[in-house]
């Protein structure tokens, strides 16, 4: 495909982790990646975004227009080394779409008072970069009415739906969102698509907090732990699980607070190496239990994110999922790590073209809405 146009793709997710950057090529609604790049974020911007993301400290707003200015230096860093890394120039690309990093999300309120927020500076970031940039891509969607997330249902369902089998898509970043897909010929369907809980926000919090590392790589200190089934009862009982769609969810409740309240609750404590293999299974309990209610009939389970690197997790997923065994989408078009970048560029493009990106049956929003705010070069 030599047709379209270049877009860039940014996301940077409820892990913290960093920013994952795609090239794709983009033609009509075909996407082709032809590059990827990604950049850890520096541990003094990490610690900050954490501290934004719930209610204290002083003088917020100064410190989160500072962090989103950092944010976005960082975000034009990574879109050069990506330009010279291909040997392409500004001029090149029609537009990045860029997410920025949700510090607060509570949409779906009907008094007022729903918003969600994601630090940015599109404007810098297209001063820095020369490129037209498309941003804010969540606040259309909750000003009618939505959830303003998940997004990325629509791409997937782009990507990813097979012509006669229902599938299903698992994004385990910080928080795991499912998208439900019917069968591409079946018309009266519609896609769904939903947060379903914690994936790596918790289990990330607890490796630092014992580990002292980013993240329990490949999940080998939760495989060597045993799951406390008191304390697996206790998260189970979060009623976010239990709510009807549509439903979005992010680290404004699944915090370390909100383990350290579960925690408490024990009459013995659980060892470390236990919680974090308790964490695990919850992740994939909770996963696995939204998939079976809201979808049994999937017969394929495709996984994206980071969280598909986590061996262990992948192991638990597939005890509680035999019938349809999670498979990294690698081996289906496009790496797990370059998934939701690339859904941005993509989202990118239809703000560009003046074309709906929610999905209403997703996200509760009363109708079709173009997502995104353009910041021109
Ligand atoms: N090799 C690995 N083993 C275990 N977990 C991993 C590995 N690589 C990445 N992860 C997990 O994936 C997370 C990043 O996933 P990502 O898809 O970028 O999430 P987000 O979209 O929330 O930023 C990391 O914070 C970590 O928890
Ligand atoms: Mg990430």
């Amino acid at each position: 495909m030599q047709q379209g146009a270049l877009y860039i793709g940014l996301m940077s997710g409820t892990s913290m982790d960093g920013i994952d950057a795609v090239l794709a090529r983009i033609h009509d609604r075909q996407v082709q990646v032809q590059a990827h790049a990604c950049a850890d974020f520096d541990p003094a911007l990490r610690a900050e975004l954490l501290a934004l993301n719930s209610a204290g400290g002083t003088d917020e707003l100064h410190r989160a227009a500072l962090a989103a200015n950092s944010l976005a230096r960082s975000c034009g860093a990574l879109v050069r080394r990506l330009l010279a890394q291909e040997g392409l120039a500004a001029e090149h690309i029609t537009a990045i779409g860029a997410h920025g990093q949700t510090v607060r999300h509570q949409p779906g309120m009907h008094d007022g008072t729903g918003y969600t927020l994601q630090l940015n500076n599109p404007a810098l970031l297209a001063e820095e970069t020369g490129i037209d940039v498309v941003a804010d891509f969540r606040s259309r969607d909750v000003a009618a009415g939505g959830q303003g997330a998940p997004l990325v249902p629509a791409f997937h369902a782009a990507l990813f739906s097979r012509p006669h089998e229902a599938v299903a898509v698992l994004n385990l970043g910080g928080i795991a969102n499912l998208s439900l897909l019917p069968p591409g010929e079946d018309h009266g369907t519609p896609v769904r698509g939903f947060d379903c809980g914690p994936a790596n926000a918790l289990l990330d919090h607890w490796a630092q907090r014992h580990l002292g590392q980013a993240y329990d790589a490949q999940g080998a200190w939760a495989a060597g732990g045993k799951v406390d089934t008191e304390l697996l009862a206790l998260c189970l009982q979060e009623p976010y699980f239990a709510l009807p769609l549509p439903k979005s969810t992010g680290r404004d409740l699944f915090h370390a607070q909100w383990l350290d309240a579960r925690l408490a609750q024990l009459q013995v404590a659980p060892g470390p190496q236990d919680v974090q293999a308790t964490l695990a299974e919850l992740t994939a309990r909770s996963c696995a239990e939204a998939l079976l209610r809201h979808a049994p009939q999937s017969q394929a389970l495709l996984v994206c994110g980071g969280g598909a690197r986590n061996a262990d997790l992948m192991d638990r997923l597939r005890r509680l999922l035999p019938a349809t065994p999670p498979e990294p989408t690698d081996a289906h078009g496009l790496p797990a790590q370059q998934v939701e970048a690339t859904a941005f560029a993509w989202l990118a493009h239809l703000c560009l073209s003046r074309v709906a990106g929610n999905l209403p049956a997703v996200t509760g929003a009363r109708g079709l809405r173009v997502l995104g705010a353009l910041h021109p070069r």
